[in-house]
């Protein structure tokens, strides 16, 4: 006979768990299907041509890529030094982990990964600025997309810096503006 009050509570509290309004919330949870939309797929595709909210709306700046596809040759955002200040803490941040604070490959990532140590980005200089843009935007083989952690001007801006390294690492005296080689010629004298 003790047993019964106790199976009465246990009726009651399992009865709680049907009627409780915050456990019955209409709502679509990710993967399930929804009666809502006549495909019944819950988790919906954005429409075509969908732009996140805040992007510039240039498609060749959201994408890296020109009307035909291929990566765009220049950075389509002005490149200011303010954008290369912001490509540098990004890049330090996301990238030099694996590809080195030089762009050299030789990040502490790099030299205790077996399967496919991220490669050097200086020995790409002629690929288009599109590519760099694209492999972060896309991700690039073993490498993830970043686009979940970096906005569209965060991607150009470290693409700016990703050549800046390239730059400064690989540029002979001839190639640098006039005042930097009078410079750089009077300190080597
Ligand atoms: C976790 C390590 C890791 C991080 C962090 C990382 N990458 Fe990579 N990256 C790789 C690997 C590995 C590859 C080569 C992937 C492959 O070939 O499958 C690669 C490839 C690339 C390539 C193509 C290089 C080429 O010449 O083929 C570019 C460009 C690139 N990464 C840029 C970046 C930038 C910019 C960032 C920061 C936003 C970044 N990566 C962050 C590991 C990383």
């Amino acid at each position: 006979m003790r047993a019964l009050p106790l199976l009465a509570l246990a009726l009651l509290t399992a009865g709680c768990e049907w009627v409780n309004p915050m456990l019955q919330q209409p709502k679509v949870k990710p993967y399930r299907k929804s009666v809502f939309y006549p495909d019944q797929i819950g988790m919906r595709a954005p429409p075509p041509g969908t732009i996140p909210a805040g992007a510039p709306a240039d498609p060749v700046a959201l994408s890296g890529r020109s009307p035909d596809g291929t990566p765009v040759a220049r950075i389509p955002v002005a490149v200011t030094p303010e954008l290369m200040e912001l490509g540098r803490r990004r890049y330090d941040v996301f990238c030099a982990v694996c590809h080195g604070v030089l762009g050299n490959g030789q990040g502490p990532v790099a030299r205790n990964m077996s399967i496919r140590p991220p490669p050097s980005l200086l020995t790409s200089g002629q690929r288009p600025d599109g590519f760099f843009y694209g492999a972060i935007t896309e991700g690039y083989g073993y490498m993830p997309s970043y686009r979940p952690w970096l906005g569209d001007e965060e991607r150009w801006a470290v693409v700016a810096y990703v050549r800046a390294l390239q730059l400064s690492q690989d540029t002979r005296v001839e190639q640098a503006p006039p005042d930097v080689r009078a410079r750089l010629e009077k300190e080597s004298r």
